[in-house]
């Protein structure tokens, strides 16, 4: 089953500081998130875990993975498409999570018995509010705002088995790209991108039909080819972008209820054919709904998990959410086009221990060589030292005596360290720190 698409054919499958069930007198059973309170109903299939999900925003956490990859696909919007020097893309990744059936569905043209409306495949509130499925979720509202070219970027929820790719929260970026005849066809003033029977002003006065596999009866041919050519070029662009010029893809016709008509993208990883994005022509009638009548617009969603475990081979796609330096510190400081290839990190945990010192009157927190203390640290502890990192620089304001602060991690790659032997250890460093350095340990 695949995690990023809203197809038809089979059954797919702000903070919390809060978060709970109360029954209050009159028996109404609420869910409160974020001091919100929303009645729960039939329909209600939240849980405290889910929630507790809420407001994590992996995808602007510093260091995180999908927040590299996130990066790296917003630079790529912006340096691909330019207006007087500006980026043409907005990008919205703030966006609550909490939206309505109207904005996830409905507004979509997602038919009411649709499989993904499943109560069994959706976190839902109550029957009229869920956590967002998709990202897509906020096409209309942001076409309605008067937007034309934008990226929405967050976190979605889908009920689904956990496993070492699935887990019910994972982020998304969706984007929309429209234009109007002077943009599509600047240079070809005699093209349209309406069929002569269709009236823009009058949008819903024409049956738009989607029978025709190569485009929506209200466009006409020529847009639709262009639109697909455009679309088709930036997202090769972007994995190429990511993945490296030589990386391989196909595309794979699809069905998606908002667009028409619609691909998936599908690069050759690892000996198999992995799908990493939909995409199409966005249906006329959500245009038309939500503004912009005279427009033609495509649209596209990527799952930024995917991406992000296959450009750094990370294998279980948990260890996103993990706060473990040793995982976050291989995404930490790097150049984001950097090849970055995740090593492992053992299981066992990790124990951290501080050492602050004062520095002789000949060093100060500038002069101390921080990599020669970093080589000490190990030559004492051995493999078991996983991290060094300075905490902390002071200057006594009375003494200007200059003090340093550093955090040791330690971990065995085979067993559980207890903090006795790893306090022995520290001891040692400290020992070793005071005959070199002649600090003194604070
Ligand atoms: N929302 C779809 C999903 O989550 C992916 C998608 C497909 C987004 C086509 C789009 C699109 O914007 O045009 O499965």
């Amino acid at each position: 089953m695949t995690k990023i698409l809203f197809k038809t054919n089979r059954i797919l499958s702000a903070v919390l500081t809060k978060c709970k069930y109360s029954t209050a007198a009159k028996s109404v059973a609420t869910v409160q998130i974020n001091g919100k309170e929303f009645i729960s109903d039939d329909y209600t299939n939240v849980t405290p875990k889910i929630l507790s999900y809420l407001g994590r925003n992996l995808h602007l956490e510093k260091n995180n993975p999908l927040s590299l990859v996130r990066q790296r696909i917003v630079n790529y919007f912006y340096s691909s498409f330019t207006q007087r020097g500006n980026p043409l893309f907005s990008v919205y990744d703030n966006l609550s999570p909490i939206v309505t059936v109207k904005q996830n569905f409905d507004d979509l043209l997602i038919p009411l018995d649709h499989p993904s409306r499943v109560k069994s495949d959706c976190y839902y509130i109550n029957r009229d509010t869920l956590l967002r499925g998709h990202m897509t979720a906020h096409q209309s509202e942001l076409l309605k705002a008067g937007l034309d070219n934008f990226l929405m970027i967050g976190d979605v929820y889908r009920r689904d088995e956990i496993d070492s790719t699935h887990f019910p929260v994972f982020h998304q970026v969706d984007a929309v790209r429209s234009q109007r005849k002077d943009e599509l066809f600047h240079d070809k003033p005699d093209l349209e991108i309406f069929e002569p029977t269709f009236d823009p002003n009058n949008p819903f006065a024409f049956p738009n039909s989607i029978d025709d596999p190569m485009k929506q009866s209200c466009h006409t041919l020529e847009a639709t080819k262009l639109m697909e050519a455009q679309l088709k070029n930036h997202l090769i662009g972007l994995v190429k972008c990511l993945f490296g010029k030589n990386i391989k893809h196909r595309w794979v016709e699809a069905y998606f209820p908002f667009t028409h008509p619609s691909w998936e993208l599908e690069i050759y990883y690892e000996n198999d054919w992995l799908e990493v994005l939909g995409c199409g022509i966005v249906r006329n009638e959500i245009l038309a709904s939500a503004g912009p009548n005279n427009s033609i617009a495509y649209a596209f969603g990527l799952g930024l998990e995917r991406l992000a475990m296959a450009l750094y081979k990370i294998p279980d796609i948990r260890l996103m959410w993990s706060t473990d330096s040793g995982f976050r510190s291989q995404f930490e400081n790097v150049d984001l086009n950097a090849k970055i290839k995740y090593k492992p990190v053992s299981s066992y945990p990790q124990c951290k221990n501080d050492m602050s010192f004062w520095l002789p009157p000949n060093l100060t927190i500038d002069t101390f060589m921080n990599n020669d203390f970093y080589d000490l640290v190990r030559d004492i502890g051995g493999d078991i030292i996983e991290q060094v990192k300075l905490k902390d620089k002071f200057v006594h304001p009375k003494s200007k005596k200059h003090s340093l602060c550093y955090s040791i991690v330690y971990r065995h790659l085979e067993r559980t360290l207890t903090q006795g032997e790893v306090n022995q250890v520290h001891k040692e460093i400290e020992k070793a720190v005071v005959d070199n350095y002649n600090v003194v340990i604070r």
